[in-house]
């Protein structure tokens, strides 16, 4: 089977280097190219984060910044979640310097050179390098095969009672790709809750990586992310049910999509100032007689996904 063409862009963050090693450690996928937003925490911490994520798993994928902020304000951090440093205070060696040029023009560069519906476009942080791409050249959406977004929820949000904090940090970038027309699948917090890490969960983890009596069972990579797990702090929303693995689901789902039960529905986003902006209104049950703008990814073996997250990073340097 012919590896899928990925753009990833991201925020790193804590469960984004989770994320990015899944992806890098997927032979169904095909890293052309990582970009990087502000949102867990500033511009250079996530680029650098970036790099040293990348670098970890020995892959020469160019990593290129873009935005600092969002299209129409400043981003707001997490270093409640993720730590100052974004990865809540595990240290990876540094990664080599970044490609030039910006996020924005590095996406489309990629998309001029591809062919009709063949690139998917990944965003697990704030969308506004990949609504910057589009909104600058809207005839290179016909080259994206499909968008798939860690974001919103059609339940409560995580930064706000009514937003989740990708969508929240930038609702007009969402709402750009919203109304491209391109497909567009979303993992939601209602999804990602059921992918929840606690220390027993770790724990088996732990002892699933590369089985080796000798060696620590799995490589870098793998011992990193089960440090990163390990810090995690425990998300109030959740309770004693753990911390959501957000961004890591959106990656599951192009490696092994029958993990998944999805549903078409309809988002439109909440931009008028007030404490609902940022929240993704969902529609699931076509209450509003508006055509299907996107698949909701609704359910998760969780079971499955924790075991393809041990097998893909385990297997990495
Ligand atoms: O709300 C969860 C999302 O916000 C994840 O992508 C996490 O990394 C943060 O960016
Ligand atoms: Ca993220």
């Amino acid at each position: 089977m012919t590896p899928r063409a990925c753009i990833i862009d991201c925020d790193p963050g804590t469960d984004d280097a989770v994320a990015l090693w899944l992806a890098l450690g997927s032979p169904e996928l095909d890293i052309r190219l990582v970009t990087v937003a502000g949102g867990n925490a500033g511009l250079a911490t996530t680029t650098a984060n970036a790099r040293a994520i990348v670098a970890l798993a020995g892959r020469a994928v160019p990593v290129v910044a873009g935005a600092a902020g969002a299209l129409l304000r400043p981003f707001e951090v997490a270093a409640h979640v993720h730590g100052k440093d974004g990865l809540a205070g595990v240290r990876l060696p540094d990664g080599p310097p970044l490609a030039p040029g910006l996020a924005a023009d590095a996406i489309r560069d990629v998309l001029r050179a591809a062919p009709y519906a063949s690139v998917t476009l990944v965003g697990l942080g704030p969308v506004t390098n990949l609504a910057l791409a589009l909104a600058a050249e809207p005839a290179l959406a016909d080259r994206v095969a499909e968008i798939v977004l860690m974001s919103g929820a059609w339940g409560e949000g995580n930064i706000t009672p009514a937003a989740e904090f990708n969508a929240w940090n930038d609702p007009e970038a969402l709402q750009i790709l919203l109304g491209l027309g391109r497909p567009l699948t979303m993992a939601t917090l209602d999804l990602t809750s059921q992918a929840c890490v606690t220390p027993g969960r770790i724990a088996g983890l732990a002892a699933q990586g590369r089985p080796g009596p000798a060696a620590p069972r799995g490589g870098a990579c793998w011992q990193a992310a089960l440090a990163i797990l390990r810090a995690l702090p425990p998300s109030p929303r959740m309770g004693d049910r753990g911390y959501p693995l957000h961004d890591p689901c959106a990656i599951a789902w192009l490696v092994a999509p029958l993990l998944f039960a999805a549903r078409e529905g309809f988002a439109e986003m909440e931009l008028a100032p007030g404490p609902s902006r940022g929240r993704t209104v969902i529609d699931r049950w076509g209450r509003t007689g508006r055509a299907p703008n996107l698949r909701l990814l609704e359910t998760l073996d969780a079971e499955g996904f924790f075991a393809l997250l041990a097998a893909r990073i385990a297997a990495l340097p």
